[in-house]
């Protein structure tokens, strides 16, 4: 073997196993994500309950509820109110990109729930939330 490639070798050994082990942490399933959820709020979750809230109007600004920008039918493109752009659905059933990703999934919870309920989402209602859309089939 070249001498070069032989010391650059252990080098773009360690990148890769860095590489995995850091795409792996972040990796996740919908079904991890719920179950995440579901430890933290010491108890099942509750998919009605999570309908609920989703279509819920909380009477903040601009009468937002999660259904005004993702639709009450989660399964198909939502249209955000404000900036007017269209949103893939939420349900993993119709977006298999959902849910996949802990950070971005929190991130977006917490940013959305502050506009819409004025608070950061509990755990429990997260995992009604997340119960509810994985039971959603187009
Ligand atoms: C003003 C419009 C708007 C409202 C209201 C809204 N969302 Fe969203 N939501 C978005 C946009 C935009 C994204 C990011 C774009 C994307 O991921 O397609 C997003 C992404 C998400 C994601 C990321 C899912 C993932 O892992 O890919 C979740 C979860 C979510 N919203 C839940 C909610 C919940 C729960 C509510 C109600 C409390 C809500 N949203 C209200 C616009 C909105």
């Amino acid at each position: 073997m070249d001498a070069r490639l032989f010391r650059f070798l252990p080098t773009a050994i360690a990148v890769v196993a860095m590489v995995l082990a850091g795409a792996s942490a972040l990796a996740a399933t919908p079904a991890e994500l719920l179950a995440g959820y579901t430890a933290k709020a010491g108890a099942p979750a509750q998919p009605e309950r999570g309908q609920a809230f989703f279509n819920k109007n909380f009477g903040r600004e601009m009468g937002f509820s999660c259904a005004s920008c993702h639709t009450t039918n989660p399964t198909k493109l939502g249209r955000d109110q404000v900036t007017e752009k269209s949103i893939k659905p939420l349900a993993p059933a119709a977006n298999p990109a959902r849910f996949t990703d802990a950070k971005k999934t929190d991130f977006h919870f917490d940013l959305n729930c502050k506009d819409v309920v004025g608070r950061v989402c509990t755990p429990a209602e997260k995992a009604d939330i997340l119960a509810w859309l994985l039971t959603q089939k187009p």
